[in-house]
């Protein structure tokens, strides 16, 4: 019989929070969220979960800021109606697409706009805020301070023009808005004003020691690099108060003397959210919230993009630490940023693959894209997402390798056994390695996930498959079962463990296809599961004699005409986005008709063409004229080749005086005009009947 070694010893339980950042409800989620925040959180939390552990997963909807008032104002409606109208979306699409999260709250929440209330008002009793009238950028058209993202200009750090009042989307840099160089209302397009007003601000000058200690010296080693870098690099600049308040009507409203008609900063209330979400969960299971974020025990960690990291490392942990009685983050495992077919992802833009629309295109498929996104994710650089790698990822790995495994141990045990686990021989040296491989699986992931590679453990668990379908390979039950009955059977009931492992190890990774196999394989009754750590300490995973159910396919291949669905929809997307921001030239001023009969236009046919060299966008052309053939220096390299050109009807304004472009002299103008799609077109005589040209007499 086998050899295991059983290891009895249970991991000591422990109390997880693990928060993943508010999402802003101004647009519903896309995979860029997903790959850098909510699937490796998942992962995370499903796995601490399966090992034992007390968890708290928690999130919510960001509620407050100034992109959600910009969209209301846009399309006319109420903040309200727009945060309730996302909230709705992005919750539904997290819980389809499989994202256990024990909370899903919102920070328009009484419970939260209590809590940040309170907050901030304890933070205000202990004389943690400097109270301070300062002049603020301000906008007298609309009548409105230029808080955020109501102003954009130049980032002082890196000259990134489109930088916004609170950060630079470019460099990650958080700056105060009077720090921008040539500021411009969002609003109006303005340059904005000073104005006086008061604001209160959190001193961060204060808690530079602190967070020097318990980042800088701390945290050196645990933190992932590009986290610890950045916050470095802010502690180093040096650490200037932020003002936490804002003067806008939308957020909650600051709760001391003097705070009427104005708001807690969005950063200030938001992560306070998670909180906020916690107590609501609390409450809803009856549980006490308050070691969740209070005892020394637990272990917080914050998944975040990385233009989160300055809140989640600095400002939040400064914020707690002056309130007094809350615990710090254990762990910020912030992610790089994923691109979308070499660009960046962009919402204003709609460049992006959107939860909802995904799942509509591929319903049963919330598992292939968590895989595309683990296999590839973002960990320590910015990523690329494409179509064709995640068709690749799919038909090569998921289909080709575990499910390739699953479906030929069910068959083959239907076929030979009726469904029945045999009974096994004798194990040979390859049968004992193999088993203890797979004992070894646990720690393997384990050593990944605890250090926030998931990439890293997916592609672990894969192995695992490889292993199975290698030990098939190897062993070919399919020949021996003509001639070798008994080592046919041990070969099966081999192959049969590690589909069991697999069915409980692939949970945190591919939670639907861990459900489904574990039906195939008929594990639906307690003493048949097998959790984490039981995979390594019992003796069988599953038993002979046990029952399977039929075959059923885990993956389906992904053919090539979806994918370029896929690809044709972010085209279509970019045009139509293109079309719809481009801006019509408004009409010149007037001319007389006089001043149009001094156009001389013929109908011309272009004879030769070739690029100039060195010069993207030109093409000088050999044009007869009708009258004579000329040389005409024409714009149009980007739109079209030489070749194409060639033999081509077109319009020449023939007396535009003459001019060198790059050494070349011109003598004319071919003309041209724009589609309302923006594509360069000839002004077509092809059309014309008057005969020879189109010449004003
Ligand atoms: O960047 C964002 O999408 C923010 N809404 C994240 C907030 S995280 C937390 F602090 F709430
Ligand atoms: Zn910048």
């Amino acid at each position: 019989m086998c050899t295991f070694t059983a290891s009895k010893e249970k991991k000591m339980s422990k109390r997880y929070t693990i928060t993943a950042a508010l999402p802003y409800t101004n647009g519903p989620i896309h995979i860029g969220h997903l790959a850098g925040v909510y699937v490796p959180a998942d992962i995370y939390a499903r796995y601490k979960r399966l090992t034992g552990n007390d968890v708290a997963f928690i999130c919510g909807s960001d509620e407050h800021g100034v992109p959600i008032t910009i969209k209301a104002k846009k399309e006319g409606v109420t903040p309200q109606q727009i945060v309730d109208r996302y909230h709705k979306i992005i919750k539904d699409s997290f819980e389809v697409f499989g994202i256990t999260f024990d909370n899903y709250s919102r920070t328009s929440a009484k419970i939260h706009h209590d809590t940040a209330s309170e907050f901030f008002k304890t933070l205000y009793d202990k004389n943690e805020f400097v109270e301070e009238v300062s002049e603020q950028l301000y906008d007298a058209e609309a009548n409105q301070f230029l808080a955020d993202r109501f102003v954009v200009g130049t980032c002082p750090k890196c000259g990134n023009e489109e930088s916004y009042g609170d950060q630079c989307e470019n460099c990650g840099t958080s700056h105060n808005a009077t720090d921008l160089i040539n500021p411009k209302s969002a609003i109006t397009g303005n340059v904005p004003t000073l104005k006086e007003t008061k604001h209160w601000f959190l001193p961060l000058n204060k808690h530079e020691q602190f967070l020097k200690d318990w980042i800088l010296e701390g945290h050196k080693k645990d933190w992932k690099p590009n986290v610890y870098g950045q916050v470095k690099s802010w502690i180093d600049d040096g650490l200037r108060p932020r003002a936490v308040t804002r003067d806008l009507d939308w957020g909650i409203p600051v709760p001391v003397p003097g705070g009427e008609g104005k708001v807690l900063y969005v950063w200030f209330d938001a992560p306070i959210g998670y909180i906020s979400a916690t107590k609501e969960w609390a409450a809803r299971e009856g549980k006490d919230w308050e070691p969740y974020w209070k005892d020394e025990d637990t272990k917080l960690v914050h998944f975040i993009g990385k233009d989160n990291i300055v809140f989640h490392c600095i400002i939040f942990p400064a914020m707690l630490k002056a309130e007094g009685s809350y615990i710090l983050p254990d762990n910020v495992p912030a992610n790089e940023f994923l691109n979308l077919e070499g660009n960046k992802l962009s919402t204003s833009k709609n460049w992006a693959v959107w939860l909802p629309e995904y799942l509509q295109d591929f319903p049963d498929k919330q598992d292939v894209l968590r895989y595309a996104l683990t296999a590839n994710a973002p960990e320590t650089k910015d990523n690329d997402f494409t179509w064709k790698d995640f068709q690749a990822r799919n038909n090569n790995e998921l289909v080709a390798i575990f499910g390739n495994f699953i479906n030929r141990v069910v068959v083959l045990t239907n076929k030979y056994y009726n469904g029945i686990v045999p009974t096994p021989s004798d194990f040979s040296t390859i049968d004992e390695e193999t088993l203890a491989a797979i004992k070894a699986y646990p720690s393997v992931l384990e050593s990944s996930i605890e250090r926030y590679r998931f990439r890293e453990a997916s592609q672990e668990l894969m192995n695992l498959a490889r292993l199975g379908n290698k030990y098939l390979a190897d062993e070919e039950p399919w020949k021996l079962v003509k001639t070798d009955e008994d080592r046919t059977k041990t070969i099966m009931f081999v192959a049969l463990q590690i589909a069991s492992a697999l069915a409980t190890l692939s949970e945190p990774f591919l939670p639907f296809t861990s459900t489904k196999l574990k039906n195939i394989l008929n594990l639906s009754s307690e003493e048949l599961q097998t959790s984490w750590s039981e995979i390594t300490s019992k003796e069988i995973l599953l038993p002979a004699n046990h029952t399977i159910g039929k075959a059923e396919l885990l993956f389906s291949k992904i053919e090539d005409s979806e994918i370029q669905a896929q690809l044709d929809k972010l085209e279509a997307s970019k045009k139509a986005n293109e079309a719809a921001n481009k801006v019509v030239e408004p009409q010149k001023d007037t001319i007389t008709f006089d001043d149009f009969t001094k156009l001389d236009l013929r109908v011309g046919t272009i004879l030769e063409a070739e690029k100039m060299p060195k010069a993207k966008k030109l093409l000088v052309l050999k044009v007869d004229t009708g009258i004579d053939v000329r040389t005409i220096v024409s714009g149009i390299a980007e739109s079209f080749t030489a070749e194409e050109v060639v033999g081509k009807k077109v319009t020449v304004l023939v007396n535009l005086a003459p001019r060198a472009l790059r050494g070349v002299e011109s003598e004319g103008m071919i003309l041209m005009t724009e589609t309302p799609e923006g594509k360069l077109v000839f002004v077509n005589p092809d059309d014309t009947t008057i005969g020879n040209g189109l010449q004003i007499s």
